[in-house]
């Protein structure tokens, strides 16, 4: 099983060493670390978290022209062939499939424990310090304003106009970041994104008062 985590392990860094949009192997890393602290605290199987933390964004949608058919057939053929057990391959790929935001008003899809302390992972390292310095990374690798009073937040109903959007950066903290300290299912993860999200409120109000020339 040790054996697993490590050629896992080479895998991504490998597939995620260049990446300018706050996708990249150091992402991967804390969501691993985050997800491990979560899991012992909550009692969750530790090798279906570490190997689904560690897969979970290497073959995303953005990568492959918005086609979410590749990540769960990539993932399933890469754990088949490290010989994880069919169980654990099946609860790690649905993770993989389901760990997404998908809009404000898209529902979450059911997760095992192992999935909750992953998606819980990955959407804390969207949040607080960390948070903020990935967004404005992916607003400008996409050529995005940072922000324009005259354009308005949009809670998506659907996944395909979440992801489509063009939005200005600020934009994404309405219409994902500050949603998510609700959105948390494990207390560990619960306690963990207080923090967090204050820090974005706070941040938030800072640059509304420099941007109206106050401070
Ligand atoms: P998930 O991890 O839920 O699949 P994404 O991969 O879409 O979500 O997004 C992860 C991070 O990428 C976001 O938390 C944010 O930092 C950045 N990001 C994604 N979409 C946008 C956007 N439209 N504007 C700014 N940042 C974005
Ligand atoms: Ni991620």
């Amino acid at each position: 099983m040790e054996q697993w985590i490590i050629t896992t392990t080479a895998l991504v860094k490998e597939k995620m060493a260049q990446d300018g949009t706050g996708h990249d192997w150091w992402h991967v890393h804390r969501v691993r670390n985050l997800a491990l602290t979560i899991a012992c605290e909550e009692g969750a199987n530790l090798t279906v978290v570490e190997l689904a933390a560690l897969l979970h964004d290497v073959w995303d949608h953005k990568l492959y022209d918005g086609d979410l058919t590749v990540a769960p057939r990539e993932a399933r053929r890469w754990l088949e062939q490290l010989g994880v057990p069919a169980a654990d391959t099946h609860e790690i790929v649905t993770i993989i499939e389901r760990i997404s935001f998908k809009g404000a008003h898209v529902p979450d899809a059911p997760l095992s424990l192992a999935g909750q302390c992953v998606q819980d992972a990955d959407r804390l390292d969207a949040m607080g310090a960390i948070g903020i310095a990935r967004t404005f990374a992916y607003g400008g690798s996409k050529g995005r304003l940072l922000y324009d009073p005259n354009h308005p937040p949009t809670l998506h109903d659907n996944f395909a106009a979440y992801a489509g959007s063009t939005a200005p950066t600020i934009n994404h903290f309405y219409e994902k970041l500050l949603l998510l300290k609700d959105r948390m299912h494990t207390s560990t993860a619960k306690r963990m994104a207080e923090k967090r999200h204050a820090f974005m409120e706070a941040y938030l109000e800072q640059f509304y008062q420099e941007w109206e020339g106050k401070k």
